[in-house]
């Protein structure tokens, strides 16, 4: 068999991270299949891929398609910039068809919606699956264009069955399999190097016995990096933490990200200077969260999936998740992790304080949040889905995946 991937990121965000680990997955229990990559853009992704043993193209975006992005803007602003970027779109969509007839693959895996558009287009009669990551409901334009493109696609992977339900109320004649991330779990331990935080983000050593509480992640606004800093404003200064921010900017779509200027403009505000540190993008962020002792997620907009709550849990931490969308599904308040509603920084600035005060309940947290880990979120499982999935598809396409299916898994 062989794939070909499409992703229009080159650097390392959530989707990313999920996509390199399905190759390596595929790679380890299929190593006679060949795998291609191309991408939409150079990055640390191209490297990451090579060394699995992925052949990987980058055909660059071009700079109108690149920027575009729907997320944030009022749908005519949308659909005005998606009018004024279609005939780069469909120029690019040829240059895909150049690599598909180079590569010949049997099945296309797309990984974003912008590529999932542009493989229907540069497909021809190869059988697509759509990666599907986030919510295509909360988005007014693409998700009409999904809707027009899906007759010809062969099916959907969600990354959570809240994404799924989501997909399907807007394609309700698409196959769609729920398939949960997988991390690796001989990266993400609960022992092993550790960054040195402090130096990173230009911050003196903290007095022994600190805390370190941290979000980790891209800078995209709804993940909630205000929130985080308005909760930790509500942490009483006298007990000892520290907190960091870990990561950056990085898409090239605009308004759809904080500038580490803005963050630290309302570190400044909240007068948390010297409390927090911005340690900018980290390519080892499981020596990032092994640094923490506190991992938080505090996605304010439903969370797809969550790829930094399983790698927090993986690293054996204790983990605060918003309650919302897909990130619900991975946890279980009080057993594996704590949670708190998306946007209440009152909420999350409670739990982040009681977990600085209760070393036991941090300990058994991370126990029983590995626990969880290694039961359901190791590499295996991924794979054996996935390629149960791409032999439906490839040999079967229209019928790969059951329709209509529902059901609802949890961690424990
Ligand atoms: C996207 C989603 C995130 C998910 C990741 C991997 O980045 O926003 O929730 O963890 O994809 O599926």
């Amino acid at each position: 068999m062989r794939i070909l991937y499409l992703n229009a990121c080159g650097q390392i965000g959530g989707s990313e991270s999920s996509l390199l680990e399905l190759m390596a997955g595929v790679r380890a229990a299929q190593p006679d299949w060949d795998l291609a990559l191309a991408l939409g853009e150079d990055g640390p992704v191209r490297g990451r891929a090579q060394a699995l043993g992925v052949q990987v193209m980058v055909a660059p975006f071009p700079k109108m398609l690149a920027r575009l992005g729907d997320a944030t803007a009022n749908p005519a602003a949308a659909l005005w910039s998606l009018l004024q970027a279609s005939g780069a779109a469909a120029s690019y969509a040829r240059e895909l068809a150049q690599i598909v007839r180079a590569v010949q693959p049997d099945l296309i895996h797309s990984n974003g919606f912008k590529m999932h558009l542009l493989s229907v287009w540069a497909s021809k009669d190869i059988p697509v699956l759509w990666h599907v990551h986030d919510y295509v409901r909360a988005r007014p334009v693409m998700r009409r264009l999904l809707r027009w493109h899906a007759g010809h696609c062969a099916g959907a992977i969600a990354n959570s069955w809240s994404v799924a339900a989501d997909v399907r109320a807007v394609m309700p004649k698409l196959s769609v399999a729920p398939i949960y991330n997988a991390i690796d779990l001989t990266t993400f331990t609960p022992s092993g190097n550790e960054l040195d935080l402090d130096a990173l983000a230009g911050l003196p050593a903290p007095p022994e016995g600190t805390l370190r509480v941290g979000l980790v992640g891209v800078f995209a606004r709804w993940k909630g990096h205000k929130v985080f800093l308005e909760a930790l404003a509500r942490v009483p200064a006298e007990l000892p933490w520290r907190a960091y921010i870990v990561g950056g900017p990085i898409y090239q779509t605009d308004g759809s990200q904080w500038s580490r200027g803005e963050l630290a403009e309302e570190v400044k505000r909240l007068n948390l200077s010297g409390r927090v540190g911005f340690t900018g993008f980290q390519d080892d962020v499981a020596s990032a969260l092994r640094a923490l002792d506190i991992v938080v997620h505090a996605s304010t907009r439903p969370e797809p999936f969550g790829m930094v709550i399983i790698e927090g849990m993986a690293c054996g931490k204790a983990v605060i998740a918003s309650n919302c969308g897909g990130a619900s599904e991975l946890v279980s308040d009080g057993v594996n992790a704590l949670v708190h509603a998306p946007g209440d920084a009152a909420a999350l600035g409670e739990r982040i304080s009681r977990l600085i005060l209760n070393h036991d309940l941090r300990l058994r947290l991370g126990k029983t949040a590995r626990a969880t880990a290694e039961r359901l979120y190791h590499r295996a499982r991924l794979s054996t889905e996935i390629v149960s999935l791409y032999r439906r598809t490839a040999f079967h396409p229209g019928n790969g995946i059951p329709a209509g299916e529902e059901r609802r898994t949890h961690a424990l």
